[in-house]
């Protein structure tokens, strides 16, 4: 209890924290993937107006609650949706599945993460495979499709990297919010836009700026496919994932800035660097060096679905047969290592501040416990077949749309409209207007329900169909795990009726 609440450091750390939160492997990735999958120009239509019917109102939304919930001693989910009912019990029990979020979510992505720091280490060691020399890019993905496989299959070697990957997350999340996430984003984060910018002015102008082609692909904006529901599942579940909304990632990041802290700023600083790395370095990389060496022929073959393909095979086949070839794909790993890592520390630190903030365990212990659980998590992910789809399905499509539909619904209607209108014109020099929180309160859960009713209509049938006893298994583990946080969250209420940890 003699514990007191950490907060940021400086207004410039906070705000490279909370960018290296939302930029991750979603902007160099899953962004160009999905964008090639649906058709580049077709796909950024329905992207652009969840961007401002969704991704931006509840990124504002999450860190107004943040800031707020801090100011009264929480950082979880647990905490921050039980203050607005009394801490009772049900509602820290919902409350936690905004913890187990990310949590669910940080088992694979840290196993994804160690695969870039690996492929950076082995680019650097000149052990990747040797490029063949072809037109055509099927076949010069051929050599990197089968050592991606091994390489993850597992081997040794892959284990071993997912253990320094862990050491690593481990020794930044010990070393608390101010000394250990805000050093790493503001070394991390200017490197990473400095390397990205590098990839990407270099992916144009190969070939006499033949790149542009890619460029082009993405951006002439068509609309037809703008009835088709799945793209606008797709575009907005990618919004979610790309700005780390409904899941409490910000709201946690949001808990420990000073109380005075000007919020509405720092979440439109958020979202704008995350939008810079995702449609302007994202999209001027991996799809523009594509096209600048195999032509448009390429396009098929990007466009086949898996968010692995062009991150770990067609990035590689094309920097390594280039002049200097390893040190550009050692760039293009490290970029993405370095984007992975400030973000898993902040799918962590929610289940920290839960033990912190609720359970009022001391910080190592939190660290400790919470690293157990994350250890483990991954190495489920490693050796239990099609467990990391489960996961990323469940947890980063179905469960975040339901929880920023929670979310909102709690903060602005439970809450009130004057009562948010009056936290969010706190302290801020940007005053937003009132129909701002009509917006959110009522604009974005609609397009939710839309995109959900949707989702359920395509997708849900299909997948309680599946007999596969694995994905089952998977299934299980997220229920129990769920269960186990929300058990957590009950039995912690007394410690917290108790007073505040401030
Ligand atoms: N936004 C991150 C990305 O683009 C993923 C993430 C989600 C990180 C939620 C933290 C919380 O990769």
């Amino acid at each position: 209890m003699s514990q007191k609440r950490e907060t940021w450091s400086t207004k410039v750390g906070l705000i490279l924290a909370a960018a290296g939160n939302a930029v991750g492997l979603g902007n160099l990735l899953r962004f160009p993937s999905k964008a090639a999958l649906y058709g580049g120009g077709a796909f950024m239509v329905p992207y652009f107006i969840s961007l401002f019917l969704l991704g931006i109102p509840v990124m504002i939304l999450e860190w107004v609650i943040g800031r707020y919930a801090g100011k009264r001693g929480h950082g979880s989910m647990t905490g921050i949706i039980g203050l607005f009912f009394n801490q009772a019990s049900w509602a820290r029990a919902l409350g936690s599945l905004g913890v187990a979020i990310p949590v669910l979510i940080v088992m694979y992505y840290l196993w994804i993460e160690s695969w870039t720091l690996g492929f950076s280490i082995l680019s650097l060691l000149g052990k990747m495979p040797e490029p063949v020399k072809t037109p055509d890019l099927k076949t010069a993905m051929e050599p990197y499709l089968e050592f991606f496989r091994n390489y993850t299959a597992p081997s040794l070697m892959a284990v071993l990297f997912l253990w320094i990957t862990l050491i690593v997350n481990w020794i930044i999340l010990q070393k608390g919010v101010s000394k250990g996430i805000e050093i790493t984003a503001k070394i991390g984060m200017p490197s990473l836009i400095l390397m990205g910018l590098f990839l990407g002015i270099m992916s144009l102008s190969y070939n006499n700026w033949a790149g542009l082609q890619g460029l082009k692909f993405i951006y002439s904006l068509n609309f037809s496919r703008i009835k088709d529901p799945m793209v606008w599942v797709e575009a907005a579940g990618q919004i979610f994932f790309t700005l780390s909304l409904g899941m409490g990632a910000i709201a946690t990041y949001a808990s420990y800035v000073r109380p005075k802290e000007d919020v509405v700023k720092a979440g439109l600083w958020t979202a704008g660097i995350n939008e810079f790395v995702e449609v302007v370095i994202g999209a001027s990389i991996a799809i523009p060096a594509a096209f600048a060496m195999f032509g448009a022929s390429a396009i098929p073959e990007l466009a086949k679905e898996g968010t692995f393909r062009i991150g770990f095979m067609t990035m590689p086949a094309i920097l390594l047969s280039l002049p200097l070839g390893e040190i550009l794909s050692f760039i293009w790993f490290l970029l993405l290592f370095i984007a992975a890592l400030t973000s898993s520390v902040a799918l962590i630190q929610p289940l920290i501040a839960f033990f912190e903030d609720e359970m009022r365990w001391s910080h190592t212990k939190s660290v400790t416990v919470s690293m157990m659980i994350v250890l483990f998590g991954s190495h489920l992910c490693v050796f239990v077949p099609n467990f990391l789809d489960e996961l990323d399905f469940w947890v980063g499509a179905v469960f975040l749309i339901f929880f920023a539909l929670v979310e909102i619904f709690v903060f602005i209607w439970v809450f009130g409209i004057n009562n948010f209108y009056r936290e969010l014109t706190l302290d801020t020099t940007i005053k937003l207007p009132k129909i701002f929180v009509y917006v959110t309160g009522i604009i974005s859960p609609l397009f939710i329900f839309l995109i959900g009713y949707f989702w359920f209509k395509y997708k849900l049938v299909e997948v309680l169909g599946e007999t596969d006893p694995y994905k089952w298994l998977a299934r299980i583990f997220i229920l129990f795990f769920v269960f186990l946080l929300g058990v957590l969250a009950v039995i912690s209420k007394k410690r917290v009726l108790e007073g505040p940890r401030i």
